[in-house]
């Protein structure tokens, strides 16, 4: 008898701690619509797991139900390990599919085993993006889990991996910026043969398929219109979102954007002349 008791605690303790790790942590169907091949899992600590999988069939994608103006958006991504050519995993926004969408970019082009995967930011304001600054990574991002950070406020749009910034794109009032369309957030793994791996001349090995990234850890802290989705609708901003919607970075801050400008960097499009015969955007220019 107490026997029976002591095993009827210890299951309902199990099923109690299951319960509470999946409602403290357990974002992807609450806060996602998913596509393709997706799987949520969770790990030893409750902390629910998001694997991404791309096969030659298809790749997997998730996208918020929610859209926001405004907002920082975090999450953690352990990315493909080996050789993942040709594959492109991404974090971003994006007002859509239109012409003159609006778009935030974190998208990690894979490579060749040993050869590094480059991470590239980039802003669309109004359907034009060619905005990219590419960089190579300090670390191994398929070893472990790092956070990947976007802060947009009507200020500029800044990029964070992990404690360091590594970008921020201002906004100057006579330039165009993304700050009138509200965004959502989306996080997809497929097939970039084309363009991802030095200019699409390495492909997909599909021997080394399927591919797998995992996401963890997603948090954000942003505003939502209330008016349907209309640009210039009162927002609906969360307490305390001052933390980042004034958020600038400080001269220590623009220390880091420097030293991985000046370590990491792979490609600036302030920097591609043949790229502009017509001139450099206006941007490029300023600061
Ligand atoms: C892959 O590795 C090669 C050789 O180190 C490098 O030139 C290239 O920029 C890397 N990244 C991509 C996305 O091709």
């Amino acid at each position: 008898m107490a026997r029976r008791a002591v095993s009827v605690a210890v299951v309902a303790l199990a099923l109690l701690a299951a319960a509470t790790a999946a409602s403290a942590d357990s974002w992807l169907y609450e806060k996602f619509t998913t596509d393709g091949n997706v799987r949520a899992d969770y790990n030893a600590e409750g902390q629910q797991v998001t694997s991404l999988i791309l096969n030659q069939q298809s790749g997997g994608a998730f996208r918020s139900r929610q859209r926001y103006l405004y907002g920082e958006f975090s999450i953690q991504m352990k990315l493909i390990p080996g050789n993942s050519a040709g594959t492109v995993t991404s974090f971003y926004l994006t007002s859509g599919d239109g012409d003159g969408h609006d778009e935030i970019d974190m998208e990690f082009m894979g490579n060749s085993s040993g050869d590094p995967v480059v991470l590239n930011t980039n802003v669309w304001a109004n359907g034009d993006g060619k905005k990219e600054h590419q960089f190579y990574l300090w670390f191994d991002p398929a070893a472990d889990f790092h956070t990947y950070t976007i802060i947009w406020n009507d200020k500029n749009v800044i990029f964070k991996v992990d404690d360091l910034f590594i970008r921020s794109f201002k906004r100057y009032r006579d330039l165009p910026y993304p700050g009138g369309k509200p965004m959502s957030v989306h996080a997809t793994l497929w097939d970039g043969s084309y363009w991802a791996t030095q200019q699409g001349k390495v492909k997909v090995d599909w021997s080394n398929s399927p591919f797998v990234v995992s996401y963890r850890g997603y948090t954000a802290d942003a505003c939502v219109p209330t008016g349907g989705g209309d640009v210039g609708a009162p927002l609906s901003c969360p307490a305390g979102t001052d933390r980042w919607m004034n958020r600038q970075l400080d001269a220590a801050e623009w220390g880091t954007v420097a030293w991985a400008k000046k370590n990491y960097m792979h490609y600036n499009y302030c920097d591609d002349g043949w790229r502009f015969p017509q001139g450099f955007p206006a941007e490029c220019s300023r600061n």
